[in-house]
């Protein structure tokens, strides 16, 4: 039931601070989350691989420990390479083939398996050493939400509890960093009140033929995460960026009111990404800037300004705003938004 929004999509974005809090409190009530491994392999498909990448960037900060992160339908062409590695499965559904097939050759090449997933007894539970549910409910919309977010809560939580295993975390670090999770439910519930001014944005922009996204650190993979739901659901051609590679060659798509979406979290990248702004906007693109800090509006044609987080915590905010965009542009465009052409909830061809 949609509960009396247009479609299953609106409802499961706006669903996501009940859904990060019951995935936090399964989480809490774990006690088998002791770890001890020297790398991380990641492994995924589309918007599950963004979070992994998100992930990446977690682990390497807070473990100091290598993380590589495969699709899962180019980890099959990988060599057997036998490592004291924990193999990482992210699938929502837990029944996208590659994903599987890739948990299987991870096993053979003695890896120790890990699914994060969000439907209890699905395959790859059957497939995998240890499972790490996400409790965010059920999901009917193509577009994946509410289930990306609880898939960063995740490996945020899987990030603080192996380095408390590990000793790499001090008992007050791991106090502070799960004290900070407990705030995730009200950041994105003040984001989602922005709403309408997200809204407005999409006006602007619904009628381009092409947009940029770009972020840095771990707000890259939020930009591709952000190009996808664009992509996906409103047919609209995005492309999701790391801002340090726009003059390697995409800066010579960049036009006269072409839309740039810009994440400006306030941490090591901020003053990159400023110059990565100003670097369009000299050449009149329309720059829509994501940051907590007003002082962006200064560079910027619009700014949504959301809620200020804690270090690492930017991705779930903006990630909701990217969402609440490519749903409106979608809406206004017309589109099939819970069923988007070409697409099914879950990939169960390899
Ligand atoms: O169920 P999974 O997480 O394994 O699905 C992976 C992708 O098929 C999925 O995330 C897909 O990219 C979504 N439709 C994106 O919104």
């Amino acid at each position: 039931e949609k509960s009396g929004y247009p479609h299953f999509m609106l409802k499961e974005i706006f669903e996501q601070p009940r859904a990060l809090d019951s995935t936090l409190h399964s989480l809490l009530s774990r006690n088998d989350m002791d770890f001890d491994f020297e790398r991380v392999t990641i492994v995924a498909c589309g918007t599950s691989y963004h979070a992994g990448l998100v992930g990446k960037y977690l682990i390497e900060e807070l473990l100091q420990i290598p993380v590589d992160v495969y699709y899962a339908s180019e980890y099959r062409y990988r060599p057997d390479v036998v490592e004291d590695s924990l193999a990482i499965f992210i699938t929502q559904s837990g029944e996208t083939a590659d994903t599987i097939a890739a948990a299987r050759k991870a096993k053979v090449s003695g890896n120790e398996t890990l699914a994060i997933t969000n439907v209890v007894g699905s395959s790859i539970t059957s497939y995998v050493d240890r499972v790490l549910y996400t409790n965010a409910g059920p999901e009917i919309g193509v577009a994946a939400t509410k289930t990306f977010t609880a898939q960063l809560l995740a490996l945020e939580y899987f990030a603080i509890r192996a380095g408390e295993s590990m000793g790499k975390l001090s008992v007050s670090q791991v106090r502070n960093f799960i004290n900070s999770l407990r705030k995730i439910p009200l950041y994105v519930e003040n984001t989602l009140n922005l709403n309408d001014i997200i809204e407005k944005e999409a006006k602007k922009i619904y009628k381009n033929k092409d947009m940029f996204f770009i972020g840095r650190s771990m707000n890259y993979p939020i930009a591709l995460e952000g190009a996808l739901k664009m992509k996906e659901i409103s047919y609209i051609h995005a492309e999701g960026y790391p801002a340090g590679e726009l003059k390697h060659g995409p800066l010579a798509l960049i036009e006269e009111g072409i839309p740039v979406i810009a994440l400006v979290p306030e941490d090591i990248t901020y003053d990159k990404m400023l110059s990565n702004i100003k670097e369009v906007s000299a050449r009149n693109a329309y720059v829509i800037g994501v940051s907590s800090n007003m002082d962006v509006g200064k560079y910027v044609d619009t700014l949504i300004k959301v809620p200020e987080t804690e270090l690492y915590l930017s991705p779930f905010v903006n990630v909701v705003v990217l969402q609440l965009l490519a749903y409106h542009a979608a809406r206004l465009l017309g589109r099939d938004i819970d069923k988007p052409r070409n697409l099914a909830k879950s990939v169960t061809v390899e």
